[in-house]
């Protein structure tokens, strides 16, 4: 007998519109739909085609409606504040729809942008879910970005309002935003005419009248407003997301489907019941914020935490283990990197046996790829299953994931084990042919993708088919390579294109490639990601100097390194540099990216045949050694 995973698989990929259709039933819709899916556009698939819904009203008010006001919707801890506190259905209600007033009296209506450049507090979610109740589409940027990165999102979404705090924190530095905000405002040829600023006790922000509202005063003046009514296909969010360039992609997600994946995922792959609290240890800056702080929890009349803490240094290993023994979490989803911090800083989980774990049922990861001994760690300490579950900002929830709440399969540890209901996942070799199982390729989607995934790129439909549709023609190209092995698990092994993975944060090389290039001492540059035991993959940078450059090479590294944190941010964790005479090219002048990754990572290579030079890569592994890489093959080749 085929288990209920398998059943659940099968239905999906042969009829999504009877399998779409009824999960559809646990969303409230003002108006049913015409049509489950309309593939009349291709590749732009729509779902639920000619419904009207309202992605807060199912978040929020359904759930006071059903009884569930007085229960915890959001839990809020801050150790690098000193501060929690619980925010009941009730109080979510009350702030959501003062604060949608507050923005509708500004003039934000349906359609109209809103932006988000926030820390973790429960602001975020809340502004988020009013700026949904008007109809109106967020844009939420994470709070590492540089202003510079801020306000290319605030051109290309043109917000009418941006939401922000007075200041971040993070760990025992604190960070005002307004300065940053204000910098992107002068910056971005696009103004918004507001912004309403939530002030923060440990740094307050100057507010510029007539401009800038403070969110506390606004909100206790303002009129509750309602739900507006938007069609299932309407714009829910912009989420911003590196591409292979400098310019970020806007992924477009829409209410209707969204909502339909996401409280099927809570139910099938979390296996979490209304009423239970979960916890994704993410930002709302990236997508596991927006799908799974944000909307997935509360979607589900679950509790949702919002953590302003880091898992290591809050005060220290036992954060997390903290947090689940006191507010009862029964699953926490964080990504790998965040385990790696906690291991290498107590190895023994010595501080694991303070805390009452009981209530814990399973640990998600995702964001990067999980290397088997951090699994293997978290299993034998927490003693729960570990689910490595691969998704992407695009596809919005999980592609790839143990579904607990179908059938717990026996974990293979490097493998986020089988596809999702709904995801015709496929491994293609070069000339677009199936590729056998356990044999590495291109992992694609057949379309239709199901709900929750892209709608398109904001403004930017060619760029869309461009991205994910034209190579392989009826699916949707991942960027991702990997596999399928024999008993159906998929491996994610690593992108296929120049995007890395910093701590579980997506970034692209091309655009620090961009920076480095604007400095005036920088004749050309590369950069590639090197393997990190602690954040997975760090970039690193190569620089040739231009002729007649009179600064010292440790002197321009400095400048460059400066550059990249001004311009991209913080997160982009740019720290180490190393200056060339030559890169190493193909023939044809393509930099070979991918071979001084491999010298770099001490990882074996192939002597690329188009290769220009084969000196360059002795010079290449030089000064790679010089920088802390490469020094481990030398000394095994000797
Ligand atoms: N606002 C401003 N700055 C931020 C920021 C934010 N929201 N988030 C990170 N930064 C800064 C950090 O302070 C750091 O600055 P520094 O160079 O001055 O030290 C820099 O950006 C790099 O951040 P990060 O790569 O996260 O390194 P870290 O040393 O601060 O923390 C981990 C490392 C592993 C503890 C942390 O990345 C982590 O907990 N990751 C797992 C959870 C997660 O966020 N996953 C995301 C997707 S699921
Ligand atoms: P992001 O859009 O920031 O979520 O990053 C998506 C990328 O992260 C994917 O394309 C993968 O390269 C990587 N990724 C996410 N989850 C996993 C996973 N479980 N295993 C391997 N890689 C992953």
């Amino acid at each position: 007998m085929t288990n209920a995973y398998q059943q659940a698989y099968d239905k999906s990929l042969k009829d999504p519109s009877a399998f779409w259709g009824e999960a559809a039933s646990a969303v409230h819709w003002y108006k049913t739909w015409d049509k489950v899916l309309d593939d009349s556009n291709k590749p732009f698939y729509r779902w639920f085609v000619g419904a009207e819904t309202n992605t807060c009203y199912n978040a929020v008010d359904r759930h006071v409606k059903d009884g569930r006001g007085k229960q915890a919707a959001i839990i809020y801890d801050s150790p690098v504040s000193n501060t929690s506190r619980t925010i009941s259905y009730d109080e979510l209600l009350d702030q959501v729809s003062r604060l949608a007033g507050a923005m509708a009296a500004l003039g934000v209506a349906k359609g109209d942008r809103v932006l988000l450049y926030m820390p973790m507090i429960p602001e975020a979610v809340i502004g988020m879910l009013a700026t949904a109740r008007l109809g109106a589409i967020h844009s939420v940027v994470f709070g590492g970005f540089a202003p510079s990165e801020l306000a290319v999102r605030i051109n290309d979404a043109k917000p009418k309002v941006i939401l922000s705090a007075s200041c971040g924190i993070e760990g025992s530095k604190v960070l005002a935003y307004k300065p940053m905000l204000d910098e992107a405002i002068n910056l971005s040829d696009f103004k918004p005419s507001h912004t309403i600023m939530a002030q923060r006790p440990q740094a307050k922000a100057e507010l510029i009248a007539g401009r800038d509202l403070d969110w506390a005063e606004a909100c206790a003046g303002a009129k509750p407003a309602d739900c507006v009514p938007v069609k299932a296909t309407d714009p829910l969010y912009i989420l911003y997301t590196s591409g292979t360039t400098g310019a970020p992609k806007g992924v477009v997600r829409d209410n209707g489907g969204h909502m339909v994946a996401l409280l099927w995922s809570m139910k099938y792959v979390y296996n979490i019941k209304p009423g239970e609290v979960f916890w994704a240890a993410s930002d709302v800056g990236w997508v596991v914020g927006h799908s799974y702080i944000c909307y997935g929890p509360l979607l589900n009349g679950s509790t949702t935490v919002v953590y302003e803490g880091k898992p290591v240094g809050t005060p220290d290993a036992g954060a997390f283990w903290r947090m689940i023994s006191q507010y009862k979490i029964a699953s926490l989803f964080t990504a790998p990197t965040a385990f790696r911090a906690i291991k290498r800083e107590d190895p023994n989980a010595e501080l694991l046996k303070k805390y009452d774990m009981s209530c814990m049922r399973a640990l998600f990861l995702a964001g990067e790829r999980s290397d088997p001994d951090t699994i293997n760690w978290a299993v034998s300490n927490l003693k729960v299953p570990v689910v490595d579950h691969w998704w992407q900002t695009e596809t919005g929830w999980a592609i790839a994931a143990n579904c607990l709440g179908l059938h717990e399969f026996p974990i293979k540890p490097g493998s986020p084990t089988k596809p999702v209901p709904g995801w015709g996942l496929e491994v293609l070799d070069e000339g677009h042919q199936p590729c056998e199982a356990g044999k590495v390729g291109s992992l694609v989607v057949r379309l239709p993708l199901p709900p929750g995934a892209l709608l398109t790129l904001w403004n930017a439909d060619q760029r869309c088919i461009d991205s994910y549709y034209s190579e392989f023609p009826g699916c949707y190209k991942t960027a991702d390579a990997g596999m399928i092995d024999e008993d159906g698990y998929a491996y994610v092994m690593s992108r296929t294109d120049d995007i890395i993975n910093v701590a579980g944060h997506r970034l692209s090389t091309g655009g620090m490639e961009e920076v480095l290039a604007s400095h005036p001492d920088v004749a050309e540059c590369a950069v590639i990601g090197v393997a990190d035991q602690l954040k997975g993959q760090l970039p690193l940078g190569f620089i040739c100097l231009k002729a007649g450059v009179t600064k010292t090479d440790d002197q321009v590294i400095a400048e460059v390194v400066k550059l990249v944190r001004e311009k991209i941010g913080p997160v982009a964790a740019f720290k180490t540099c190393t200056v060339v005479k030559r890169l190493p090219k193909t023939r044809s002048g393509k930099i070979l990216r991918g071979t001084m990754q491999k010298i770099a990572d001490n990882q074996d290579f192939k002597m690329p045949a188009t290769i220009d030079d084969p000196a360059i890569l002795e010079e290449i592994e030089e000064s790679l050694e010089g920088v802390g890489y490469a020094k481990a093959r030398k000394e095994s080749a000797e």
